[in-house]
């Protein structure tokens, strides 16, 4: 059966993408709840009923692992999934996120030790990262900044707009000035590699920019490797199958934006999940 990949809309085709170039040999069905984006800006329950019924139409579709390609419904929804929802639903399927193989990474990279978070309003509301990093006890610092305006930006086709430099500026600026110790930026949001080479730009030259697809492709591999129970359960033809709750002409045209190649997707209606 497929790996199920879900975000609540374009922003993790490009985790997609990484996991894809590392372990091509899977098949793959990507949800994009898109006709209800943004999650960022939306409350703890609603994003929590929203990701809990995405994960629903993708075991029914077949798929036994999950990973929630999507900071904020990581942040908000799958500690409950996992723990109250999984051994109800079904207790050898697997629901995993993109929070904590980011965190785990972090020592590895920081020198100072004060991380900085981009991230949704949600995400950062949140406290997930602060509280994953709190967990490993490494001692580290992170300030989590919301960055409300990088979304809408790159939906509406202005990441490369004079408009998206005043708002990478703005909250890059505004981060640094918070702790200017920060020497590693991690973007939270699966959205925001697509703003990777303003954020570079306007970040000073001594600040690490860290997109986590490539970290989340690797702890899956790993991941797979380590259970081998769920790994036999995961087709291999290499086929990716795309589903959005909007419409899927509205969604080819954007997603091919993040990952980098041509999308051709299949309506799922809300009412159906
Ligand atoms: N993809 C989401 C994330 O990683 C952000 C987009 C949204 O707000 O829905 O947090």
């Amino acid at each position: 059966m497929p790996i199920g990949v879900f975000d609540s809309g374009y922003g993790g085709l490009t985790i997609l993408k990484d996991i894809v170039a590392r372990l091509p040999e899977y098949d793959y069905l990507y949800l994009g709840d898109n006709a209800r984006a943004p999650y960022g800006t939306r409350s703890f329950d609603v994003v929590y009923d929203f990701t809990l019924q995405a994960v629903k139409a993708l075991f029914e579709r077949g798929c036994h692992l999950v990973i929630l390609a999507c900071n904020t419904a990581s942040a908000k929804a799958l500690r409950s999934i996992q723990q109250n929802d999984l051994p109800d639903i079904d207790p050898s399927r697997r629901v995993l996120g993109v929070i904590r193989p980011t965190v785990e990474v972090l020592p590895e990279i920081t020198k100072t030790k004060h991380i900085g978070l981009l991230a949704t309003p949600g995400t950062v509301a949140s406290h997930s990262y602060a509280m994953e990093l709190e967990k490993m006890g490494a001692g580290m610092v992170i300030t989590e900044y919301a960055c409300p305006m990088w979304v809408p930006l790159i939906e509406n086709r202005e990441a490369d707009s004079p408009g998206a430099d005043y708002f990478v500026k703005k909250y890059i600026d505004g981060i640094m000035a918070e702790d200017p110790e920060i020497d590693t930026l991690v973007l939270g949001c699966t959205h925001y590699p697509i703003l990777i080479e303003k954020i570079k730009q306007f970040a000073p030259d001594n600040v690490k920019i860290f997109a986590q697809g490539s970290r989340v492709a690797d702890s899956l591999a790993d991941y797979l490797r380590r259970h081998p129970e769920i790994e036999e359960k995961c087709m291999k033809g290499g086929n990716i199958e795309f589903l959005t709750t909007e419409s899927p002409d509205k969604f080819d045209s954007l997603a091919s934006m993040f990952l980098g190649r041509e999308v051709k997707s299949s309506r799922l209606l809300i009412e159906t999940m």
